[in-house]
């Protein structure tokens, strides 16, 4: 078992036994998440769907962690969709509270693990406070090298797309003949960053709900019963251990 997750899992646990199981040589190097399941899981507790983010605040910081002492290079989690501003206004309001509050206390985290933030999105739209605070984090951690986390906020795949395809018309730089798709992936909001190994989605849900649709092209999928704020290590780890298994072609007849 590696170094760095010693002291932090149970010996003799269930979480031991399935980090046994992963191949540290075959690490998935990006990881993306749909957290889903935060309204039902505040529900069936009679509580106000607020509760529910907050809960699931606390799996960012477990699985923010729980990578990092793996040994992911990149994980993704989509925190505000832009199809979200549809919410009720009282929970739109408490949904960017919290995400800035989080990012003030988390602050310190970041320098003392070595992890960079980055965010995607369309930053135009984001509360003035908390692009303030995300801009803040992406400056004081540019040099930090263990593991990248992007948070995905006020972001839509199809919107992506259409801002790429507009940087390039713009740019009158790009002739027809040179737009491949390495070269085209350099105008999304990723440029720079890996397409995701794995995709999570928990809460069940059989859905991309217009995240990253471009960069999931080859992406493993694994989707779990389990709602967001219920999400623990052990089950990244299950995640990690499946998608071992998985026979990843490409397309090709042969695995990669
Ligand atoms: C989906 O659950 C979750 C969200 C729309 C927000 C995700 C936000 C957090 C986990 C909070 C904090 C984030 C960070 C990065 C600190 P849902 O509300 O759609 O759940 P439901 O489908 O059960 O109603």
């Amino acid at each position: 078992m590696w170094e760095s997750l010693k002291g932090y899992i149970k010996p003799g646990s269930e979480e031991e036994r399935l980090v046994r199981e992963i191949d540290m040589a075959r690490l998935p190097r990006h990881i993306a998440v749909i957290m889903d399941g935060n309204g039902r899981w505040a529900a069936r507790r009679g509580r106000a769907r607020v509760e529910g983010h907050k809960a699931g605040s606390e799996s960012v910081r477990e699985a923010a962690e729980t990578c990092a002492r793996l040994g992911i290079s990149y994980l993704t989690l989509y925190a505000f969709s832009k199809e979200n501003w549809k919410r009720p206004r009282p929970e739109v309001i408490r949904l960017w509270r919290l995400l800035r509050d989080s990012l003030k206390t988390d602050g310190r985290l970041f320098m003392e693990n070595n992890l960079r933030l980055t965010a995607i999105g369309q930053r135009p739209g984001i509360p003035r406070l908390v692009l303030k605070e995300i801009e803040r984090l992406e400056k004081a951690t540019e040099r930090n090298s263990r593991m990248t986390l992007i948070l995905a906020l006020n972001y839509g795949g199809r919107a992506e797309i259409l801002e790429a395809v507009g940087r390039i018309l713009r740019s009158r730089t790009v002739r027809p003949q040179d737009l491949d798709e390495e070269h085209f992936s350099g105008f999304l909001y990723t440029g720079g960053i890996p397409d995701p190994d794995l995709l999570i989605r928990t809460s069940g849900e059989m859905r991309v709900s217009n995240f990253l649709l471009w960069q999931i092209a080859y992406t493993e999928l694994w989707i779990t019963p389990v709602l967001w704020p219920d999400f623990r290590r052990k089950d990244l780890f299950e995640a990690v251990v499946d998608y071992q298994k998985r026979d990843r072609r490409f397309g090709d007849v042969q695995s990669r």
